[in-house]
Order: C-alpha cells, then structure tokens, then sequence
C-alpha cells in the first residue's frame, strides 16, 4: 500500500474530506463493497496536469445514467477534486482514480430506492510516457472473454478481468487480448488494435462487448488526421498474427505495443514504427489539450 507523494504522505479523497488513507472510512454496507454496484474513472495526469479530463467526465455522467445512480458531482466539483489531490499530494506523473457507488443501504438485490452516492478518489505515482515494456513491448496471451454483458459501463465489477491477467502472469506473459465468439474484444484493462499490412488501423468497434476507451478515441481522431485509415470492426486472432503491428491502449499506459501473442512473434518481434509514433503522438496532443 506504498504510494506515498514526494512529502512522504497521501491524501485520499471521501465524501467531501481530504484524509489520510488510515483514516478514510466507507461503510461495510456501500452498495459497492457488497455488490461492486460502483463505476469508476481513471484520469493520466503529466507534468501535474489531467488528460482528456471533460472526455473522462463525460463517460463518468454515461456510467451514472446507465446504472440510474444519480451523478453527485458537478464536472467543476470533479475537477475541484482532481487539482487537489494533484497539489496535495505533489503528483507530477500518475492517474487519479475516482469511484461513486450507489451508496450505503440494506442488503438487497433489488436497487434501493434513495442513497447517497458515495464518492472515493485517490492518485497513483508512476511513470505513463517512459515504462520498460513500452520499450520492450508486451508478450500477450489470448483467453475466453468471461466478463459479463456491459462491459461498456466501466463498472468497479473487474474479477474476471483481473482473474484473467493474473492466470497470464503466472505463465510468464505480460497481458491478456480477450476472446469472444472467435473475435479480439480488448484486453484485460485496456483496448486492442491491430495495424494490418496497408497501415489500416484495426480496433473493435463500440459495442457492449468492450468500453469505450478515453485513449482509444484519441489515438484514433489523431490518427485520422495523420492519414492513418481506420476500421473500427471486429478482428480475429488470426487476423492479428497477419498485421504487421499490435498495440493496447489505456489511460495508465497509453499506447503500448504488443510484440507477441500466445508466443507467435508480430510482425517482427519489435515495438513497430507505426505504433511509437502514436504512442508519441497522443502524449504530445494529450499535453496540449491537458488542464
Ligand atoms: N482501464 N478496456 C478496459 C476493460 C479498461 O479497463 C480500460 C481502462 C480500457 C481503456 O480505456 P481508457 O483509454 O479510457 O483508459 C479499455 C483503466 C485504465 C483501469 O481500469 O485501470
């Protein structure tokens, strides 16, 4: 649990109170510890700024409306917090995560009838723009996609997910491409995207089968504007062991390229030139439009 500011302390967000993790509470009856009835967004920030954050938050209202829990803050009150804790805690590099649940309430299936959404945020240190494997690439494995039917409400409910990830690492690899009815969905916590022999770029198209990634959009309309093609369909593995370049793309990682899958080289074995450039690409265009 150590992810301390440079100051030697962390500040968390709950309810309103700037506190200390020790002394953050939630109650054992919040509908997202007994029920995983709780969404979630997480926000890259780079240079002590937020990325794609009116993006972020526009999601975070979807996810709300979806599962009919009314959205407790304002996009101002979101950001309010978001700064604080970047200040607070002296985040120069990192995301910030930011959690609502339904709120407390009996035990019930059946969604209680009025709550208080509670809202918990806290930031993570790390480096997104210069990680190992973004040099190196990543080793994928392939394996059923068991998670449920929205996985395009970006919904706190990730044991499958994390299931998943944790099996490939036992096996020696770095991240899980998921596999339903025959076709790549996203991985484990991030989206897929192959780029074929003519430079088309190759992403599963929005659907309830994948979340509708922050960094996916971005690599996209600023490819677009480069003079990549995209398709936006369904691809398969095999289709992936034909391209000349995979990558995954997230908000904590960005573009990350993706070297082999099931241990059959892509391409040739090395992060592709098409993918450093994206992945230089969405930092450099995420930085100018950061706040
Ligand atoms: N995960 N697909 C899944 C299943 C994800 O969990 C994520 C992000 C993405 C990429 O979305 P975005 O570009 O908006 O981050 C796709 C975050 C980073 C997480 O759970 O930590």
């Amino acid at each position: 649990m150590e992810n301390k500011s440079k100051n030697g302390v962390r500040f968390v967000y709950v309810d309103g109170d700037y506190c200390f993790p020790e002394d953050a509470k939630i109650s054992i009856f919040d509908r997202g510890f007994l029920m995983a009835d709780a969404i979630y967004e997480v926000i890259p920030v780079i240079n002590k700024k937020l990325i794609d954050f009116n993006a972020h938050d526009e999601r975070f209202t979807r996810s709300c409306r979806e599962l009919g829990i009314t959205k407790p803050l304002t996009k101002d009150q979101f950001l309010t917090i978001n700064r604080k804790l970047i200040s607070l805690n002296k985040l120069k590099e990192g995301i910030i995560y930011t959690q609502i649940t339904r709120g407390k309430a009996e035990r019930d299936f059946l969604f209680p009838k009025k709550t208080h959404p509670t809202v918990v945020s806290f930031t993570q240190s790390k480096s997104i723009t210069n990680t190992a494997p973004i040099f190196k690439g990543l080793h994928i494995k392939t394996m059923a996609d068991l998670r449920w039917g929205r996985c395009d409400i970006k919904t706190t409910q990730l044991l499958a997910a994390s299931i998943a990830k944790t099996k490939a690492h036992e096996l020696g690899y770095d991240d899980v491409w998921m596999i339903k009815d025959n076709f790549i969905t996203e991985g484990s916590s991030s989206n897929a995207h192959i780029i074929t022999q003519n430079n088309v770029i190759v992403t599963c198209n929005e659907s309830t089968n994948i979340l509708s990634g922050i960094t996916r959009d971005s690599i996209l309309k600023y490819a677009t504007v480069h003079g990549y093609k995209i398709e936006e369909r369904q691809f398969s593995l095999e289709e992936a062991f034909r391209s000349k370049e995979c990558f995954s793309s997230s908000s904590s990682t960005f573009v990350m390229p993706v070297i082999s899958i099931n241990g059959q080289r892509i391409g040739d074995g090395k992060p592709g030139i098409h993918t450093q450039f994206l992945l230089e690409l969405c930092i450099k265009e995420g930085k100018k439009r950061s706040i």
